[in-house]
């Protein structure tokens, strides 16, 4: 077996087909049917906390736009350079044109086109995107709202879309992690309990962030700035194997999250050293036999802004 190495774009990679799986098909679909009838084209997207770009994909695959300008943030330059050379390959093995000559990236295939730019950038400092307010009509969040302060978090998010506009804001954890078969309950649910307190305890900017209930925290926090729902439901993530084997990257993706526990637990000295290493090797064991199911509740929001 390769010794495991943690990188965080091969997890961003890894991650892919667990949220194609997980993503709420019917949230997915009221956005869609929405776009389908917005009269603009290009359609506006703005992406915050990007990653290596996994989401263009799925928009351009699942059919979500046709003429599209997209704006892919992250505050980390690596994830962006990262996504500029997987897009890039993606589209050359998906028949897509693919054109970087102007400094944007260009795709396209028949009459749809997406040009993206990527920025790298700090979306929540409290002065603000470096942009002016209310130029797009769609933004999209995707895994990222429990790192940040949802109060001031959303409020920025709001400025970015048109009265009118749309924020879809995906896979929002929210304070459910269970691993199967169980090793023991008392252990278990100690290990878990302590990883959801280390996501409740960061802080960015000085203010506490969503966290571990980011999920459900949403639907107050929306509704206290005026945004309606449009759409809401479960994102969960199911990762388990078949005939003791698991579908792409996802074996790899369970140890990435074996390695954030084992992190947000070690740094805090929260459980005995060796209480944490006995449930972890039990765990990565259950990986290398092909055993361990892993479940995350999470949920999928649509909102609109007010007019
Ligand atoms: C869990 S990852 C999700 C990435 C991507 N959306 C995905 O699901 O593949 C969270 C992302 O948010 C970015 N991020 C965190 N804080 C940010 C901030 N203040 N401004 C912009 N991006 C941020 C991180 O660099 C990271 O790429």
């Amino acid at each position: 077996m390769m010794p495991f190495l943690f990188n965080f774009q091969r997890y961003l990679e890894a991650k892919r087909s667990v949220d194609d799986r997980a993503l709420n098909r019917q949230v997915w679909a009221t956005l869609s049917e929405l776009l389908a009838r917005f009269p603009r084209r290009p359609v506006r997207i703005l992406e915050i906390g990007a990653g290596i770009g996994t989401m263009i994909p799925r928009v351009w695959e699942w059919g979500l736009i046709d003429q599209a300008t997209y704006l892919a943030l992250d505050i980390e330059a690596d994830n962006l350079h990262y996504a500029r050379n997987w897009l890039a390959h993606w589209a050359q093995q998906n028949g897509v044109m693919f054109d970087e000559s102007t400094g944007s990236c260009f795709f396209q295939q028949g009459k749809r086109w997406l040009k993206l730019d990527l920025l790298v950038a700090d979306a929540f400092i409290p002065s603000g995107l470096p942009f002016p307010h209310h130029q797009f009509d769609l933004l999209i969040a995707h895994a990222v709202l429990d790192l940040v302060n949802l109060e001031a978090g959303l409020a920025t998010l709001v400025n970015c879309v048109h009265p009118g506009g749309w924020l879809y804001l995906t896979l929002n954890f929210d304070g459910l992690s269970l691993f199967l078969p169980p090793l023991s309950w008392e252990l278990d649910d100690q290990v878990i309990a302590l990883y959801h307190q280390s996501m409740d305890e960061r802080l960015l900017h000085g203010l506490p962030t969503g966290g571990s209930t980011t999920g459900r925290a949403l639907f107050a926090t929306s509704s206290a700035l005026g945004l309606e729902i449009l759409a809401a439901g479960a994102s969960d993530w199911v990762i388990f194997p078949q005939h003791n084997h698991y579908p792409a990257q996802e074996a790899y993706f369970l140890h990435c999250i074996l390695h954030f526990i084992e992190e947000s637990l070690a740094q805090q000295a929260l459980l005995p050293t060796e209480r944490l290493i006995k449930w972890l090797s039990a765990r990565r064991a259950q990986i290398a036999r092909g055993e361990l199911i892993f479940i995350a509740h999470q949920f999928d929001f649509l909102f609109s802004v007010p007019k």
